[in-house]
This record gives structure tokens, sequence and C-alpha cells, in this order.
């Protein structure tokens, strides 16, 4: 038996970290799974996986900051399985820079992924778990939303919105018997960190040494640990949790 049969799952940002770690691990548990990105080559090897695994996975391209892309997205997954159990809005960008740093544009653009791709997503695929009155909502927010770190003003910003979002959207979906849930990672060692690593340490392996040492655990999470962490608030096992963030961050949250 697996921890999500039967269920259907659409996960954004599918195509890669910790949006493919929890494509390839819901699948496992038996899930059918839809995977949103903007990365049509990566969301395609990750579905082709999951089939060749005996699995059932299809590969939608969506940018979530598009309302017509997210309403295909919704339709697409309600055709092919009939139902939406789960919706995991994961797809997020970086913005690295202090308030000097960063410009209006970038601001735009993290604000625009990582809180309107949340609603957008969200309302798209609402009215089809109020129809059959349930579902699950999993948000991705960070630990960032309660611990300030250097030089992250607008994504700090966007988690903290998505914090909050998701404590809204659980009392107005309550009465539908809809559960939604904020995961909060801490840092976790995917292509994203590998990217913020380039970007802002001239010697990557010495700042990776850094922000492993912040850590209680003194190592970064892996993909794995988080999707671990979603499959569980997908899950049966989690039906009275609602509103409340899971804090997955290795002890940032508890030192320094
Ligand atoms: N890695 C970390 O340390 C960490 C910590 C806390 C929270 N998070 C959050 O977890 C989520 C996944 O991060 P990751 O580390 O796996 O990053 P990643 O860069 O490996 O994956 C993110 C995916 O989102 C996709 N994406 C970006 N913009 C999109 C858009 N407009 N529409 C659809 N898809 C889009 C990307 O193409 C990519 O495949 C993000 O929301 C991120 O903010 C990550």
């Amino acid at each position: 038996m697996g921890r999500l049969d039967g269920k259907v799952a659409i996960i954004t940002g599918g195509a890669s970290g910790i949006g493919r770690a929890s494509a390839l691990l819901f699948a496992r548990e038996g899930a059918r799974v839809t995977l949103a990105d903007v990365e049509r080559a990566g969301g395609e090897e990750v579905a082709a996986m999951i089939t060749e695994k005996g699995g059932d996975a299809t590969f939608v391209p969506c940018d979530v900051t598009s309302p017509r892309d997210t309403a295909r997205l919704a339709r697409a997954a309600v055709e092919r399985y009939q139902a939406i159990d789960v919706l995991f809005n994961n797809a997020g960008i970086a913005g690295v820079g202090s308030t000097e740093e960063t410009d209006e544009a970038l601001w735009d653009q993290v604000m625009a992924v990582n809180v309107k791709g949340i609603f957008l997503m969200t309302k798209a695929v609402a009215p089809y778990m109020i129809q059959r009155r349930r579902g699950v909502i999993i948000n991705m927010a960070s630990s960032i939303a309660f611990v300030g770190l250097a030089r992250r003003v607008s994504y700090a910003a966007s988690k903290g919105a998505v914090m909050a979002m998701t404590l809204s959207m659980a009392v107005d979906f309550a009465k539908h018997d809809i559960r939604v849930n904020a995961i909060c990672p801490g840092t976790i060692h995917t292509p994203f960190v590998d990217r913020y690593l380039q970007e802002s340490y001239a010697d990557p392996a010495e700042g990776l040494a850094e922000i492993s040492r912040r850590q209680l655990m003194g190592r970064l999470g892996s993909a794995e640990d988080v999707a671990h962490a979603a499959l569980y608030v997908a899950s049966d096992e989690a039906a009275f949790m609602t509103g409340a963030p899971l804090i997955i961050d290795g002890g940032l949250s508890g030192t320094k």
C-alpha cells in the first residue's frame, strides 16, 4: 500500500530540485502526478522516469504567473485524472540582494512567481476541490518567513506573504474540507542553492561550507528531506493539520 494510493497530485516546479524529488516520491507512494514547470526538458524527463517505473505522470508546460496557463493546467489534470486531490504549490525563484541591491524588476519578478503564482494556481484548482469537498493544498514557504537572513529582501517578503496567505486560505477553505498548509525548508542543496552560491560567493565551495556551518546539523538538507515532509502533509496521516507551517530546517531557526 502506498501512502498516496488513489490520489491525484499537481506539483508546480516539478522539473527540478524539491519539486522533482516530490514528484518521484509521490508517484512511488501511489499518486498519479501532473508536473508543471517552465522548463520543458526537465519536466518531461521526470514524467518519463515515473512512467518507466510503472507509475502515471504527465508533464504540462505552465508558467504559474499566467492565469491562462494555470487554468489550462488544472483542466488538463482533471481531463486526464478526473480529480485533483493534492496541489503542491512548489514553484519559486530566488531573489538575492539587500534593499539597496534589489531593483524594482527583481522585486516584481520574485513576488509574481512566489506569491501571485500560488494565488493563481490555487484559484484555478480550488473549484475542482470544492466540487468534491476534499483536497490538500501545500504552499512552499521557507524558514526565511521566520528567520532574518542577509541579502534576501525580496525573497523574504515573498515567503512571509506565502505564510500569511496560507493562514488565510486555510480559514476560507476549511468549510469545504480542504486543508491548506505551508512547508518551510531551511537551506536545501538543490540547483536553486547552487545558483545562489555562484552569485553570492567568490568561492562557491567556501560559501557552501559557510552556510552549512549555520545549521545545527552542520549540513544542508536534501530535496528528499523536504519531499518526505510534503508527502506527510499530502497524505491522510495529516488529516487534522491545516493552517500550519511545517519547518524542516536542520536547526536553522534554533541557532546563531
Ligand atoms: N533550496 C532551498 O534552500 C529552499 C529553501 C526554502 C524554500 N525553497 C523553495 O522551494 C521551492 C523549490 O525550490 P528548489 O530549491 O527545488 O529550486 P529549483 O530551482 O531546483 O526548482 C524550482 C523549479 O521551479 C520552476 N519555476 C520557476 N519559475 C516558474 C514559473 N514561473 N512557473 C513554473 N515553474 C517555475 C523552475 O523552472 C524549477 O524547475 C521554491 O519555491 C523555493 O523558494 C527552497
